[in-house]
């Protein structure tokens, strides 16, 4: 059994309790938020124990692992402090808001020796995945243009507005379409320039991006992000992949689950389309990074890979402030 502690029960911490709930070999033993109401709320989940002070969880429960889901500009020292007790660490996405910040975390981990991920949770979609499978068996041929976008209106619904302060979220580039830059640098391969139009925030509470990538094997890739869309608007994201051979897409307004049972007699078999609930992304993502800690494995979206992801968004900032192309450097670490 692994212990879990979870700092931050907003949003992100609540899907997280969620998804432990449905993981065998998880306990989350405690959670802590500065509000008390939040952290109670979240508490009754899993029958955790409460805490307001991160450091009173640290030292009062048998803790394997700390789930952090505080806004991205503390993520580095929550990291820091956990990897510094020895406990393993899921840090939600972006890693953090300066290759600085992130590269400390990823050498810190090795040399506390523990084991390090990022919630880059794109990888784990159903679609998202049977598309890049796809493409692995060569049923598009060679990918030459990925298009994709993520929309919705904009988030101010986060405790203390944090996500509309730029220096603490980043905005909709660093925040939102990271997700797309790591699936695209990940599966489809490394980029190598970028550039990108923004209207970075001057927009009042609008705010929109697209970037343009060149991956170093020669495709190229369009990613536009949205925090512009009317209130209420449903999230929305899509994707297309066109290789030399075909074209995959996909629309999430589009998709629906289908859950398909056949009684055989004795039991029922269920045959479950892409987006059944028990292919949760948020779940697989967790339940795998668990059975890592567990059976003493390799994880699967490393540190460093976060790192790559956050270098293409740093990328994508600077080319929509200055109107040039950037052209990535090594990343360090
Ligand atoms: N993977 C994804 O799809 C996804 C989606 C949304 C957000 N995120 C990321 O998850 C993280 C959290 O975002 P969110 O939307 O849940 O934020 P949120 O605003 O909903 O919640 C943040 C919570 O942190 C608590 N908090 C603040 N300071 C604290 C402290 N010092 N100690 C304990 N608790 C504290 C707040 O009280 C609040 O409950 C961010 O990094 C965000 O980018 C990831």
């Amino acid at each position: 059994m692994v212990n879990v502690a979870l700092i931050g029960c907003g949003t992100m911490g609540r899907t997280h309790a969620n998804s432990y709930k449905n993981i065998n070999n998880a306990n989350l033993i405690g959670v802590c938020d500065i509000n008390m109401e939040k952290a109670q709320s979240i508490a009754k989940i899993s029958g955790s124990h409460v805490y307001l002070k991160f450091e009173e969880m640290l030292e009062n429960e048998n803790i394997d692992v700390v789930d952090i889901c505080i806004p991205t500009y503390m993520h580095k020292e929550y990291a820091l402090t956990s990897m510094e007790a020895r406990k393993h660490v899921f840090c939600e996405k972006p890693i953090a808001l300066t290759l600085k910040d992130a590269n400390e975390m990823v050498r810190f981990s090795e040399k506390m020796s523990v084991k390090f991920t990022v919630g880059h949770v794109v990888r784990y979609f159903p679609a998202y995945k049977r598309a890049v499978d796809a493409v692995g068996q060569g049923e598009i041929g060679i990918p030459k243009l990925i298009r994709t976008t993520r929309n919705q209106g904009f988030p101010k619904w986060s405790w203390e507005g944090w996500y509309m302060d730029y220096e603490k979220s980043g905005g909709p580039i660093l925040d939102l379409i990271i997700h797309d830059f790591d699936w695209i640098n990940y599966y489809f391969g490394d980029v190598e320039r970028v550039y990108a139009q923004s209207l970075n925030g001057k927009a009042k509470e609008q705010d929109h991006c697209v970037a343009t990538l060149r991956l170093k094997n020669g495709a190229i890739a369009h990613v536009e992000g949205s925090w512009a869309y009317p209130e209420g608007s449903v999230f929305r994201t899509t994707f297309e992949v066109v290789g030399t051979n075909g074209q995959i897409e996909f629309d999430s307004l589009k998709s629906c689950g289908i859950e398909k049972q056949i009684n055989n007699g004795h039991h029922i078999t269920s045959y479950l389309s892409p987006t059944a609930h028990s292919m949760e992304p948020y779940q697989a993502e967790l339940r795998e990074f668990i059975n890592c800690v567990e059976a003493d494995t390799k994880v699967s979206v490393s540190g460093s890979e976060a790192v790559k992801a956050l270098q293409v968004a740093l990328a994508a900032i600077e080319s929509s402030l200055t109107g040039r192309p950037v052209t990535l450097k090594n990343y360090i670490h």
